[in-house]
């Protein structure tokens, strides 16, 4: 059973309209997509995932609304082409639950999940770039411990950054959790391995610069009226959609809807317990 984070609040902010357009720019498994697509009669979803794999997931959840969703598969900077592609100018409003989705997160072949054994690959577009294995083989210790640090939040870092150093060659997932459970026993709930993993995903995937160029194209692909909603998992990334936010309405270019950020109620959290670091934002575009 798939649940999207914080469904009711995210649609009720994109106010979802029978004949909008709405760019869905995080499909993942499509449950977002098939909420907003149910609400449409001549509108439309344009739903965007630079994961293959995710999109062929969404696009079976979602077949009951075939006829008013597009999916696409691109990164957030294939936006703009998406929509001219299209033939549209401005979108009614945009919507991004960002990060991994359920799937990516604990398929092992995918390589993000240190419970199961599995290639460390951890890209979500697995057609391009660097995965997690060359990152702990080839970075710099320094550099290593630098990026656990910044990006996981891990304040053992450097010690394990050292440990993965030694270790090498890190050959699957098991083999990175077990290097790192050493190096930094576990102390609370969490599996030693959480922040670390958390780090190299977010490095593999660019998740800050990723953000950043979403953040700065949404202004560009909503109308006037429209809404952007933004739900994010980590504070680096709620920092940034509220920095951006309140910016936008400085500038008066924008209204901020959310003051402070929604989070899932308690019955939610008890649902889906991977939902309870999710923030939501929302902005009005002038
Ligand atoms: C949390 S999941 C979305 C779940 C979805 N809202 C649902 O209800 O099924 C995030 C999705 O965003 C995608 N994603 C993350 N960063 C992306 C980027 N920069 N460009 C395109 N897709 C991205 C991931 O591949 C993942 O499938």
């Amino acid at each position: 059973m798939h649940f999207p984070v914080m469904a009711e609040e995210a649609i009720e902010l994109l106010a979802v309209r029978p004949e909008g357009i709405y760019i869905d720019a995080t499909a993942g498994l499509g449950g977002h997509t098939g909420l907003i697509a149910a609400r449409l009669t001549t509108g439309l979803v344009i739903a965007n995932d630079r994961d293959a794999q995710s999109i062929g997931i969404a696009k079976r959840n979602t077949a009951e609304w075939a006829g008013r969703i597009h999916f696409y598969r691109g990164s957030f900077e294939t936006l703009p082409q998406t929509l001219a592609a299209e033939g549209i100018e401005k979108a009614h409003g945009l919507l991004a639950d960002l990060g991994v989705s359920r799937y990516q997160l604990t398929a092992p072949e995918r390589g993000f999940t240190f419970l199961a054994d599995g290639p460390l690959d951890m890209r979500m577009d697995q057609t391009t770039g660097t995965t997690a294995a060359d990152l702990v083989n080839y970075t710099a210790e320094k550099a290593l411990a630098d990026l656990i640090f910044q990006l996981g939040e891990e304040r053992r870092a450097r010690r394990i950054a050292r440990a993965i150093v030694r270790a090498r060659p890190i050959r699957s997932t098991l083999h990175l959790a077990d290097v790192v459970s050493r190096a930094a026993p576990r102390t609370n709930r969490l599996h030693p391995g959480t922040k670390t993993f958390m780090a190299l995903r977010m490095a593999v995937n660019d998740e800050p610069g990723e953000l950043d160029k979403l953040l700065e194209l949404a202004p560009t692909l909503v109308a006037s009226g429209g809404r952007v909603v933004a739900i994010s998992f980590m504070s680096i990334e709620d920092r940034k959609v509220k920095e951006k936010f309140r910016a936008l309405g400085r500038e008066g270019r924008a209204i901020v809807l959310t003051r402070r950020p929604i989070q899932p109620s308690p019955e939610e959290v008890r649902r889906n317990p991977s939902s309870r670091s999710a923030k939501l934002r929302a902005l009005e575009m002038r």
